[in-house]
């Protein structure tokens, strides 16, 4: 079955069965706290929790679409036969119109009379219940007794599987269903029975609603029996492409290639465009892999300029944003011609050197965005020494939570980190208080920020439980002002910057600006830790030793707890990470 087709068919089940059909939103949702569109009920948020009216929006309480999504969770799966970035999901919806019972029942009849995948091949998954929620009992009956499921093939699964969280800070969740095909899940259907608070706690609604999402591309793979995402007609014409314009890569250059390409064209038709944050980043992350790979595999072609008719021809018809082809080529181009620019600084800077170091590498990767592999290849002379284990080794240094913490190591007291200002036990308080170790970098940029750079830190203390963080400030801050900076903080967690640092003499890290104690005795050579891309124009940089999480999202939800005066003119906020 083709693609189209099962898009037509979807679409034609739900309208025969009252429900309005409603075009994909954008990529870039309306709602500020999620980065991108990830899943069909996002746009249809206001009409669960009564906020806007489905019968004077749709004529329906009921709605049907084949939504654009893009998750990043799976990106560096990418290159294998399923995982992709960009993909399509078909859905079905209802606000306060039906619930569990014809929700099931519609599924059920459409995956096996109309796309004609036989009973035998079904098993489900239904919520078995925890402490908060109970177990769905009412979707186990209607798939046992109604549709006839044998018991064997209704398995009960907790939260982490069978419960719709919300999509942003707060919203609409509930106990899910999932319908599996040979083992495959197809059907997710959400019965939105909460509402989920940004404190995570649950509010039951008072009209419950459907949220259901099926992949197409995922369906297209168990429809055409390819087993593989990139052989069925939704990615074959692009890769079909990319290998003429290569012959000879291999699939799993050609898979990135392919997801990234449609992505990055997706996105960019629907308005993102490359920057260093939020989904400018993710746009410019895609890019880049393209140009990258296209130098180290040595394709000569222009990907961008082939990639666009192809996505313009197999899309349009659907989305008619896809027919800004010129508008959306023009920017693929210009990131090229600013990441070639970089390239050149980055080559530049290694012509400096006699010979690179891994270090060197590091941060010429770091800096410039040139992979290892390139530096190897554009400045073969001075890169001669340089060893791709040395590199990752770098790399892997960098990455490590517990650097610089372990060299600390501290015996006796069960302790396994003690740097003064860090104390951890265990390697999961290692890594929850190398979180609130970023998170009191950041805290301190943002009370600067808000309340100016009077702000002086006089000194910190992190457990597991916990971040301390005392400060010279002549008032206690308001609670507006508390609220500022925590808001602050968690905006930059969510844009996720690299959290690095670099090695430098001590007046040259001075000269940086990056802030360190005056009273303080530091060595002849010491580290800023910088959170952003560069350290010129970091969001935070410090003097410090480490360790700090990689990049910021994985500082979590940061929420100040406490503020407290502990002398005159000092201080002190309390705050955690969840
Ligand atoms: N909102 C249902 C899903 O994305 O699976």
């Amino acid at each position: 079955m083709e693609s189209s087709e099962i898009r037509k068919k979807f679409l034609q089940f739900f309208e025969e069965r009252g429900h309005a059909v409603v075009k994909s939103s954008s990529l870039i949702p309306d709602d500020p706290s999620v980065l991108l569109t990830t899943a069909g009920m996002q746009q249809f948020k206001p009409y669960y929790i009564g906020k806007a009216d489905p019968m004077k929006e749709f004529g329906s309480r009921n709605t049907a679409s084949v939504q654009k999504c893009f998750r990043t969770s799976d990106i560096d799966e990418v290159g294998d036969k399923t995982h992709l970035t960009f993909f399509e999901m078909l859905g079905n919806f209802s606000f306060g119109g039906y619930f569990k019972r014809k929700a099931i029942n519609w599924a059920y009849d459409f995956v096996v009379n109309i796309l004609g995948l036989s009973r035998d091949r079904i098993y489900v998954t239904v919520f078995g219940g925890d402490e908060e929620v109970p177990f769905d009992k009412e979707s186990y009956d209607i798939w046992h007794k109604e549709v006839g499921l044998p018991e064997e093939n209704i398995k009960k699964h907790g939260r982490e599987d069978n419960f719709w969280g919300p999509t942003g800070n707060e919203g609409p969740c509930g106990p899910t269903t999932e319908i599996y095909v040979d083992g495959v899940e197809i059907w997710n259907l959400v019965f939105n029975e909460y509402y989920c608070r940004s404190d995570k706690s649950l509010e039951k609604l008072e009209m419950p609603g459907v949220d259901t999402g099926m992949g197409l591309e995922r369906l297209a793979v168990m429809l055409q029996g390819s087993g593989n995402v990139f052989e069925t007609d939704l990615f074959h014409p692009l890769a079909s492409v990319i290998r003429e314009a290569k012959p000879g890569l291999e699939d799993r250059i050609v898979r990135v290639l392919a997801d990234h390409l449609r992505s990055a064209i997706f996105l960019i038709a629907d308005g993102v465009r490359p920057s260093n944050k939020e989904a400018g980043y993710i746009l410019r992350r895609l890019l880049r892999r393209v140009l990258v790979y296209e130098i180290k595999h040595d394709i000569h072609a222009e990907l961008f300029a082939l990639a666009v008719p192809v996505i313009k021809n197999q899309y349009a018809k659907w989305y008619p944003e896809m027919e800004n082809d010129r508008e959306i080529l023009n920017v693929m181009m210009d990131e090229k011609s600013k990441f070639e620019k970089a390239l050149a600084q980055g080559v530049k800077e290694i012509e400096k050197y006699d010979a690179i170091s891994a270090k060197d590498a590091f941060y010429i990767y770091e800096t410039f965005g040139l992979p290892f592999e390139l530096q190897k290849e554009l400045v073969p002379d001075k890169t001669g020494e340089l060893k791709k284990e040395d590199f990752d080794k770098e790399f892997e240094k960098h990455q490590e939570i517990s650097r610089a913490g372990l060299e600390k190591k501290f015996g006796g007291h069960g302790l396994i980190l003690d740097t003064g200002e860090l104390k951890a036990s265990t390697q999961e308080e290692l890594e929850k208080v190398t979180r609130l170790h970023t998170a009191t970098h950041l805290l301190q940029a943002a009370l600067r920020k808000v309340v100016g750079d009077e702000v002086k830190q006089m000194g910190s203390d992190i457990t597991a439980e916990r971040l301390r963080f005392d400060f010279s400030f002549p008032r206690k801050l308001t609670s507006e002002e508390l609220q500022k900076v925590e808001d602050l903080v968690n905006e930059v967690v969510q844009k996720d910057l690299l959290m690095s640092y670099k090695e430098m003499p001590l007046e040259e890290a001075k000269e940086t600006g990056a802030l360190f104690f005056f009273k303080e005795k530091y060595p002849d050579r010491v580290k800023v830790y910088y959170a952003g891309h560069n350290l010129d124009d970091a969001f935070s940089k410090e003097f410090c030793g480490g360790p700090h999480v990689t990049n910021t999202l994985k500082v979590g939800k940061f929420k100040i707890t406490k503020q407290e005066s502990v002398g005159a003119g000092v201080k002190r906020i309390r705050a955690d990470v969840e």
